[in-house]
């Protein structure tokens, strides 16, 4: 059924005007003020769109659904989680293939591939770690990059003897990816520096969640940082930094950038709305907000906002990774290394972002929707297809009330968690409609889709 969203303020990373929008077989077709509907098919759908935005569909770059980790899974599963995402207003993710050390990556990619083809309700594509790295796993990646549409590779500088890669394989891996023209995320903290100061707390006593912190400082993160910017300066491959929580960190990327390496630094929005006092609360309410890097001083949050604002962050994803205080937060009633590390965001970021980035005057709508969706798309390859409001594009549309307030809470979130990390919080501003490839799929905070209609992105690599 053709599409008409009507007299809406559409607001892209660079645009700002009042115009209908008109979509026909999963595209935008027409942009114009005033088409007649009377011209339009009989069956075509009508959304008035007057006194909302209209913004083009949210992308979040680092998502896990399927995370096998920390001896538990995420409990979400690829339904929750993109219908969690679609109600607030995301309609691509990219998620984090983590296969096991001795997984062959093909067959990770296809055991990924094959859940969330069946039960995604958004647009999807993937980011492949890279934790086997022996002959037979780099052949394999050479073959998913020319034949199964990969176009990034994932790395770990953290987690030691689970998912860390080696400097060896680092070295050879970012080789291979400047070859092939392949981008790299990176988790950048130093796992052997992680390792031996979670002993050291452990061996004093110091076993609950307000020690995770201090078990990876800032000067951990921005090691990892500068190692994986010196190696791509070394090999010319391009990086990306992801879940960058403070000054320091963010620093030695821009330091490399002024050197030429090609890097890119991704914010999770934990870090620029919550402090590690969360991290710090009694009775072991701080392991709901245990994930790495950790919550920060409540100052790094401002560094990271004016990051995003003058573009040194290019973009602000979630790390969505969801795991239940109870079952699964609680294994590390005994010790902070065993709470599994992640928290839940996919529903809730783009209105903590409207809510805490704009409406408070830190960043405007064009920087909003730059971070929360062009330039994932852009650095990821999937513009202008994804990421704007264009003749051709996909009919990705976010229709915004941003006069619509409410307050985050367990009880309206769709995933499957059992807690809101942002329980309580004032919202201000949420997606009224959705639609997906010109589909509504959401509206005022409910999916309204039919279940598993999302489908894969293959992406060309760029990053030569
Ligand atoms: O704490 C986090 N970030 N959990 C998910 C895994 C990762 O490191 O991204
Ligand atoms: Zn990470
Ligand atoms: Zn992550």
């Amino acid at each position: 059924m053709p599409l008409l969203i009507r007299n809406g303020r559409i607001v892209t990373s660079t645009d700002d005007y009042t115009a209908d929008i008109y979509c026909e077989d999963e595209t935008i077709t027409r942009i114009a003020p005033g088409i007649d509907s009377r011209d339009l098919p009989p069956d075509t759908d009508v959304i008035d769109a007057s006194g909302k935005y209209v913004f083009p569909g949210f992308i979040d770059p680092h998502v896990h659904i399927n995370l096998p980790f920390m001896g538990t899974n995420a409990i979400d599963d690829h339904a929750s989680a993109t219908k969690a995402a679609l109600a607030g207003g995301t309609t691509t993710i990219i998620e984090m293939i983590c296969p096991g050390p001795d997984d062959e990556p093909a067959v990770a990619f296809s055991t990924w591939a094959n859940m969330a083809e069946s039960l995604a309700c958004c647009d999807y594509t993937f980011h492949l770690a890279v934790v086997r790295f022996d002959e037979l796993a780099k052949a394999q990646l050479r073959e998913l990059v020319s034949g199964d549409g990969l176009a990034s590779f994932k790395v770990f500088l953290a987690y030691l003897d689970a998912l860390d890669v080696s400097d060896e394989n680092l070295f050879e891996l970012l080789t291979m990816a400047k070859e092939l023209g392949v981008i790299t995320t990176a988790h950048c903290e130093n796992a052997v520096a992680i390792d031996r100061m979670q002993k050291r707390l452990v061996a004093e006593g110091k076993t609950g969640p307000e020690w995770h912190e201090p078990s990876r400082p800032r000067g951990v993160e921005a090691e990892g940082v500068n190692h994986i910017c010196s190696f791509a300066e070394l090999t010319g491959a391009h990086v990306y930094a992801v879940h960058t929580s403070c000054e320091a960190a963010v620093r030695r990327a821009m330091d490399a950038r002024l050197r030429g390496v090609n890097v890119w630094v991704e914010a999770v929005i934990p870090h620029m709305i919550l402090d590690k006092t969360y991290a710090e609360q009694e009775n072991f309410e701080g392991a709901k907000y245990i994930m790495s890097p950790p919550l920060r001083e409540r100052t790094e949050q401002e560094i990271l906002w004016n990051g995003v604002r003058g573009r040194e962050i290019s973009t602000i994803a979630t790390d969505h990774a969801p795991f239940n205080f109870k079952g699964q937060k609680d294994m590390g009633i005994n010790s902070f290394t065993e709470i599994p590390n992640g928290m839940a965001s996919v529903q809730e970021r783009v209105d903590l972002v409207h809510t805490y980035g704009v409406c408070t005057g830190r960043i405007d709508l064009h920087t909003m929707v730059n971070a929360c969706s062009t330039e994932a798309a852009r650095i990821f390859g999937m513009f202008p297809k994804k990421g704007a409001i264009r003749v051709g594009s996909d009919a990705d549309l976010v229709v915004y009330d941003p006069s619509d307030v409410g307050i985050f809470s367990v009880e309206t979130n769709l995933s499957q968690i059992d807690y809101c990390a942002y329980e309580g919080m004032q919202r201000r501003g949420r997606a009224s409609v959705v639609t997906l490839r010109g589909k509504v799929v959401a509206k005022d905070g409910q999916y309204v889709g039919e279940a598993g209609t999302g489908v894969y992105i293959p992406r060309e690599p760029t990053h030569f």
